[in-house]
């Protein structure tokens, strides 16, 4: 199937990444907010990282203003157009919003469109029970989508080769490298990741060393480009804490169990870099 017309809904962090990597290679966007004021911010953030790579030389201005001009507002999921050939969905990780965006959207969407959730954790499988879940995917982005090369493609149940395959050779065009999960909690990424987590937090609140030593053990041992401790306060430690509930969940399994510093630190408001503090300080 050929993919021309494209409807984001959510334009937050990553939204607003994924509208601007589709923009960029000329397809129509749909970007669609809750109200002017995010979609305005949303605007401006694209706007801000097209400049950017136009400072790097990594694109002509020129093709920033054409990017922008591919973009169209739209307020309310009850707008979105019709004509959309893939929907991805990218609003905040909570599966009843998410369900429901979808169980809108459904009727209103021409019949052989895809959807796409860019959850990081919710089973994809679940997602699309509400809607049409043969013509249903994961496309989960990295941040920042503009930089990072990696979609996890997350086939759910009754996901389609078709689907599949429309999906794939999309974000092939996008210059991203896709890969194949199937749909358990987690997914690669996150099943990965977060256990690595979770455990410099154990290591942290047992007093095997401090955050900045963790941090740099793994930084200099294993040659990672951030340590686990200063990625987790850039992910949000709020969205740690979920993804480890849908493993620990999702598994049953008590080797997925959530740290209890991360759940106090999240009790305390103590966020990461977007509240000012998790396990380092921000300004
Ligand atoms: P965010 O909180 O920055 O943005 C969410 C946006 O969705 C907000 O601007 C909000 O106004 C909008 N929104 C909420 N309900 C809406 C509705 N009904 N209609 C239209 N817009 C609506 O969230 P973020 O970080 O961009 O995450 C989005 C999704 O991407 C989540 O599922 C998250 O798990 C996933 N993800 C996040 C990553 C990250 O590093 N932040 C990485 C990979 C995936």
């Amino acid at each position: 199937m050929e993919i021309n017309k494209i409807s984001v809904i959510g334009g937050g962090t990553m939204g607003n990444g994924i509208t601007h990597v589709f923009a960029l290679k000329g397809y129509t966007v749909n970007l669609v907010e809750l109200n002017n004021e995010l979609i305005e911010k949303a605007i401006l953030s694209i706007t801000k990282n097209l400049d950017r790579q136009v400072k790097k030389e990594v694109i002509s201005e020129k093709e920033k203003n054409t990017a922008l001009s591919n973009i169209n507002k739209v307020v309310g999921i009850e707008n979105i157009p019709k004509d959309s050939d893939l929907v991805i969905e990218a609003i905040y990780e909570n599966k009843e919003a998410k369900l429901n965006v979808f169980k809108k959207i459904n009727p209103i969407i021409k019949e052989n469109s895809i959807f796409a959730s860019n959850t990081s954790s919710i089973s994809i499988t679940e997602l699309s029970s509400v809607c049409r879940a043969d013509k249903f995917i994961g496309m989960h982005f990295m941040n920042p989508v503009p930089v990072m090369k990696l979609v996890e493609i997350i086939r759910g149940y009754s996901t389609s080769d078709e689907t599949f395959q429309t999906i794939k050779t999309l974000a092939e065009k996008l210059d991203k490298v896709p890969v194949e999960v199937f749909d358990y909690p987690g997914f690669i990424s996150n099943r990965i990741l977060m256990p690595m987590i979770n455990e410099a937090i154990f290591s942290l609140m047992e007093g095997v060393a401090s955050a900045e030593d963790i941090d740099t053990v793994m930084k200099l041992g294993m040659n990672h480009p951030m340590g686990p401790l200063t990625l987790a306060d850039f992910i949000g430690l709020d969205v740690c804490l979920a993804i480890m509930e849908v493993l620990y969940n999702g598994f049953n399994d008590s080797k997925y169990r959530p740290c209890p510093l991360l759940k106090k630190m999240v009790a305390a408001g103590k966020l990461g870099r977007k509240s000012g503090e998790g396990f380092f300080k921000y300004n």
